[in-house]
């Protein structure tokens, strides 16, 4: 094999292998490094697409049992095979991941199988099994990704306390399913369980559920997820997790009254975050800097304290978004190759797979008015919505925020049927700098739930139609 490229990059996960394919179209000889046994990453692998799967399949389950009767749907017997949906999940994550070795091949990216440690700002070594082999690259990449994290006194067993990897791996439907954290990934893998017969339960540290998120958002998906059936405690602090007798005994406090409580489980999730990971790659004795939380710095052309050494996605500061990551990668390429790769950090859109879905882009309320910022609100409710209201999914809304003396968009928040899809309209919008009127003077087809968006650019200027 080849030992000395124009760039090797380390993670084949979407910001590593996208800034591979990238390089190698911009005619840089290429190689990723990747140690799990497929390409993909965490999101291909252990997240974003089977997590997808699932919500996908068990959002057909729920909708069939409770809906469909009254919507003239009738048939009897129907029953989950827990064993089939799995596979269907775990076919799809094959597809997928082989579908970048393919990609490789096309794109003549050389795909390295082991562990990559740097050993100075060109050489790498990759270790796999007892082979070690040697690697030189005028530049490198880091895209090594995150790991979840978890808290002091709770352990990750995989078997009863598990992590996402965990949930998304389960041999039968837990009676109680008990969550730690009410963020993304809490949410939708309790979503999951929760449609497939658990009883879930979500511990949140906080007095809201997903932090960061427009507080209006937040309050709205909490009162959907509880009609849903979800339990929420709030303002609770888990100190302990143990297993007892083939359960989980969780110990939280609640940070209001100070009062101890503890609650049973049959799997806990734990879900409070993820940490960059770098473990092994040798950073800290090449010069790499790190910050408090352990993320590679980096500067606004993504380069570490090395120059030729960069570093994309999870390990770096910014949200763990795979769509982040691959912008990063891309710009990188470009970087590398002499062009002007770049990120706008302003329109990274967030999107939640619950039923409804939640997606946002650009600034909060909250954010605005920390900002004094002047704005101005439109709103639009999707029971307003005549495709929404035919397809019986008339919870949620569209909340734009604008700029109140120019009109330009700053923020545009949903959560409501299709939100995930229909947010990428706004992002490009805010991309081309449009004001509310623009949005609102575009011709949205009827009936489509993105009426929802023009009508709530429409509501900016007080004049939506239908509300
Ligand atoms: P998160 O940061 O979204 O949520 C963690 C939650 O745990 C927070 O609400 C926090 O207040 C809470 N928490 C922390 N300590 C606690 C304690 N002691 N007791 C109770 N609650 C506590 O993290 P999550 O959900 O683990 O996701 C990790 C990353 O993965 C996120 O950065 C997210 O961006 C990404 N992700 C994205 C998805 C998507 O784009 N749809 C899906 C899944 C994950």
């Amino acid at each position: 094999m080849e030992n000395n490229f124009d760039v090797i990059v380390i993670g084949g996960g979407p910001g590593g292998y996208v800034c591979a394919i990238r390089a190698a179209q911009l005619g840089l000889k290429t190689a990723c490094i990747e140690s799990r046994d497929t390409l993909g990453g965490t999101c291909l692998n252990v997240g974003c697409i089977p997590s997808k799967s699932l919500l996908n399949l068990s959002d057909s389950f729920h909708k069939a049992q409770k809906n469909f009767n009254s919507q003239g749907i009738e048939f009897a017997n129907l029953k989950l095979n827990l064993d089939k949906m799995m596979s269907n999940k775990n076919k799809s994550v094959q597809v997928l991941t082989k579908g970048i070795e393919f990609l490789f091949k096309k794109n003549n990216v050389t795909y390295i199988k082991g562990k990559g440690v740097l050993f100075s700002d060109h050489d790498v070594v990759v270790y796999q099994a007892e082979k070690k082999t040697s690697f030189k690259a005028k530049n490198i990449v880091i895209a090594t990704g995150s790991v979840p994290t978890s808290l002091p006194g709770i352990e990750i067993d995989e078997k009863n306390i598990i992590s996402s990897t965990g949930a998304l791996e389960l041999k039968e439907v837990p009676k109680k399913f008990v969550v730690i954290g009410g963020g993304y990934i809490g949410l939708e893998m309790g979503s999951v369980w929760s449609r497939l017969g658990s009883e879930v339960t979500v511990l949140e540290y906080l007095d809201h559920i997903t932090p960061g998120m427009d507080n209006e958002i937040s309050s709205e998906f909490l009162k959907i997820l509880t009609k849903q059936g979800i339990k929420f405690k709030l303002n609770s602090q888990v100190t302990s997790a143990s297993n007892k007798d083939n359960q989980v005994e969780i110990n939280f406090t609640n940070i209001q009254s100070s009062k101890q409580e503890n609650i049973l489980a049959d799997k806990v999730l734990v879900a409070v975050g993820r940490k960059p990971y770098t473990e092994g790659l040798n950073l800290t004795k090449i010069g790499i800097k790190k910050d408090a939380k352990g993320k590679i710095e980096v500067n606004h052309k993504l380069q570490t304290s090395i120059n030729n050494v960069y570093a994309i996605g999870d390990v770096i500061k910014g949200p763990m978004l795979a769509h982040k990551a691959e912008e990063e990668g891309i710009a990188v390429a470009e970087i590398i190759a002499g062009q002007a790769g770049h990120v706008n950090y302003d329109i990274i859109p967030g999107v939640i797979y619950t039923s409804p879905e939640v997606a946002a882009v650009g600034k909060t309320e909250e954010q605005l008015k920390q900002e004094n910022i002047s704005y101005k609100v439109g709103k639009f409710p999707f029971l307003a919505n005549s495709r929404a209201k035919v397809n019986n999914e008339t919870d949620g809304f569209v909340k734009i925020l604008a700029d109140s003396k120019t009109d330009r968009v700053l923020g545009v928040h949903m959560i409501g049927p299709h939100t995930g899809d229909m947010i990428a309209e706004m992002a490009l919008a805010m991309e081309f700098s449009a004001s509310a009127e623009d949005i609102a003077r575009t011709c949205h087809a009827h009936p489509t739930h993105t009426e929802a968006v023009k009508e709530a650019a429409l509501a900016v200027g007080k004049r939506a139609i239908h509300f």
